[in-house]
C-alpha cells in the first residue's frame, strides 16, 4: 500500500501552510481533518439517519434507477461531468499497457464518455481495445453518437452490472484494466458483492481494477437534506439518483474477500475554495487499485 510520500506525489502538491493564506487558491491538496471537523461531519450523518426516506420510495428508486439515469442524461445530455483529466496521473496503469500484444479495458458505468474520450485519443495508435458499458442507455447513445467515436478501438454496450448476465463482447478473463470512476457509489449496497465478483471473472489473472469514488464526509454527503437517506451513509439525489459514500476499510474489505490483492488504497481529502462567497469546501475522495492474482 502507497505511504504518505506517494500520496503527495500522487494528488498535487499545493499544500495549506498558514491559514490566512486560504482564500489565495482555488483549492488546497491533503486537508488534514482534526478531530472537531471528523465529530462535527458524524454528527450531521447521524442527523440524516433520523430522517430516513419511506422505505416503499427508496424500493421503487432501486428498482427503477437505469430511468432515473436515463433522464438524467436526457436533461444533462454530455454537458455534466467533465473529462477525467487527472486519469493520466493517477492511472498510469492505462498508458503502459504495452504496444507489442492486444490489451483490452473496460470502463463500467461510463456515462457519456468522460474517460473513455481521453483514453480513446491517448491510445488511438496502440492495441487497445476500449470496451465501455453503461445501463443508461441514453447515456449510451450519446456516447455513440459522439464524432470521436470509433468502433474499431472501442466498443459500447448497455449493461446492468448488477445482472447475472452482462451479454458482453468479452470473453471470461480476457480484461487487462477494469476502470471505476464514481461508478460503485450509484450501485445499491447490498449488490456490490456480486459485482465485483464479476469484475474477477472477466479480469485476466494479472488484471487491475482501478477505482476512484466518493469518501466518506464528502462535502456532497454532509449537504444532504432531510428525507434523503435511504439507510447508513447511502441517499437519493433530488433528481432520483443513488449515490453511497465509502471509507478506505469497506472498499478494501469488497475486494480483498473477492480474492483481489491490494496494491494501492488511499484517500484524497482536498478544499475547494470559492475566493468570492468565502466558502471553504472539503472533498474526500477514495482512489484504489486491486489486482487479481496470477496462478
Ligand atoms: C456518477 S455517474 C459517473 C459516470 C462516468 N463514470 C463519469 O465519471 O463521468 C455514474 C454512472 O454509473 C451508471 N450506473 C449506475 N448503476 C449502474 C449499473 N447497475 N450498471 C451500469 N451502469 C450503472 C449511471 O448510469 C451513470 O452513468
Amino acid at each position: 500500500m502507497a505511504d504518505d510520500t506517494d500520496k503527495k506525489k500522487q494528488f498535487g502538491n499545493r499544500f495549506l501552510k498558514n491559514e490566512n493564506d486560504v482564500f489565495k487558491h482555488n483549492a488546497w491538496d491533503n486537508v488534514e481533518w482534526d478531530e472537531t471537523q471528523e465529530n462535527n461531519a458524524l454528527l450531521q450523518v447521524c442527523e440524516h439517519i433520523k430522517t430516513k426516506m419511506p422505505s416503499e420510495k427508496a424500493v421503487d428508486l432501486e428498482n427503477n434507477a437505469d430511468q432515473y439515469w436515463d433522464k438524467f442524461y436526457t436533461i444533462h445530455q454530455e454537458k455534466f461531468f467533465k473529462n477525467r483529466c487527472w486519469l493520466f496521473t493517477e492511472f498510469p496503469e492505462i498508458t503502459s499497457l504495452q504496444n507489442d500484444k492486444s490489451n483490452s479495458i473496460l470502463e463500467v458505468g461510463c456515462g457519456v464518455g468522460n474517460s473513455v474520450f481521453p483514453i480513446l485519443s491517448h491510445s488511438a495508435s496502440n492495441n487497445i481495445h476500449i470496451y465501455c458499458c453503461d445501463f443508461s442507455s441514453n447515456a449510451i447513445n450519446i456516447l455513440k453518437e459522439n464524432s470521436e467515436y470509433n468502433e474499431e478501438h472501442c466498443t459500447a454496450f448497455v449493461c446492468d452490472i448488477t445482472s447475472d448476465d452482462w451479454n458482453s463482447p468479452f470473453a471470461l478473463e480476457s480484461l487487462d484494466v477494469i476502470l471505476l470512476v464514481f461508478v460503485l457509489s450509484a450501485i445499491q449496497p447490498e449488490k456490490l458483492k456480486h459485482v465485483v465478483r464479476k469484475f474477477y471473472e472477466y479480469l485476466k489473472p494479472g488484471g487491475i481494477i482501478l477505482f476512484r469514488d466518493y469518501g466518506r464526509y464528502d462535502m456532497a454527503q454532509l449537504r444532504f437534506k432531510e428525507g434523503r437517506c435511504i439507510s447508513d451513509n447511502y441517499y437519493s439525489r433530488g433528481d432520483g439518483t443513488l449515490v453511497y459514500f465509502f471509507t478506505q476499510d469497506e472498499v478494501k474489505q469488497l475486494f480483498i474477500n473477492s480474492g483481489f490483492e491490494e496494491v494501492q488504497n488511499l484517500v484524497d481529502r482536498r478544499m475547494q475554495v470559492n475566493r468570492g462567497k468565502q466558502l471553504k469546501m472539503y472533498r474526500v475522495w477514495i482512489q484504489c487499485k486491486y489486482r487479481k492474482p496470477t496462478l
